[in-house]
């Protein structure tokens, strides 16, 4: 598995397994990731071009099993102790998982985080995202707080914020 920065040749992957992650989130009942849609107004994939984002992935040659995006965000409720980066999103291929893809991934953007002087990672997993709490917390990520509020779509969304002392 090569674990690298994002090239324009991974785009294709990474909005699959992007599509792949909205399924899964959809099917699971806590709706799709309705901020950004691939064919809204607000496109997630200008993430991928976004000067403030950074995106890694995991290959297997071409094919792209796994990616994380983390954005280094203008707001920084952390300013007084460090800077900030945010995970945006991080999935791996559904029939790869848990063979170490994501904390390879994981590990690698740590890294480069640390060469940026972040100091802490924020991100937010949805209640009930069992598999993702249990990843986080391995990758030493603690609990702060926990949000709940109505989406415009009806739909009750429950968060639980994780952060790193990198
Ligand atoms: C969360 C996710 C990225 C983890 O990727 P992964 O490649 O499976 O992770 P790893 O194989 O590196 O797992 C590392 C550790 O995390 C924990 N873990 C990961 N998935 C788990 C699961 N389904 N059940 C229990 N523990 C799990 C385990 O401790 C695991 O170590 P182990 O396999 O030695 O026991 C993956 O499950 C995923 O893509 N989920 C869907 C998208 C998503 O929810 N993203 C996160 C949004 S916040």
């Amino acid at each position: 598995m090569h674990i690298g920065a994002a090239s324009p040749g991974d785009r294709e992957g990474i909005l699959r397994l992007y599509g792949e992650f909205n399924e899964e989130r959809i099917a699971s009942g806590v709706g799709d990731a309705q901020y950004k849609t691939i064919d809204g107004g607000l496109p997630w994939e200008s993430t991928l071009d976004d000067e403030d984002c950074m995106t890694y992935v995991g290959k297997e040659k071409s094919f792209v099993a796994g990616f994380i995006t983390l954005r280094l965000p203008e707001f920084n409720p952390f300013h007084k102790v460090g800077r900030l980066a945010e995970v945006d999103l991080m999935t791996v291929e559904r029939k790869l998982r848990r063979r170490g893809i994501g904390s390879a991934l994981y590990r690698a953007a740590e890294i480069q985080m640390k060469t940026v002087s972040v100091t802490h990672i924020l991100l937010n997993v949805k209640v009930g995202n069992v598999p993702a709490m249990l990843f986080w917390s391995k990758m030493g990520f603690k609990k702060v707080s926990k949000t709940q509020f109505k989406r415009a779509d009806g739909i009750e969304e429950r968060t639980i914020y994780m952060v790193k002392k990198i």
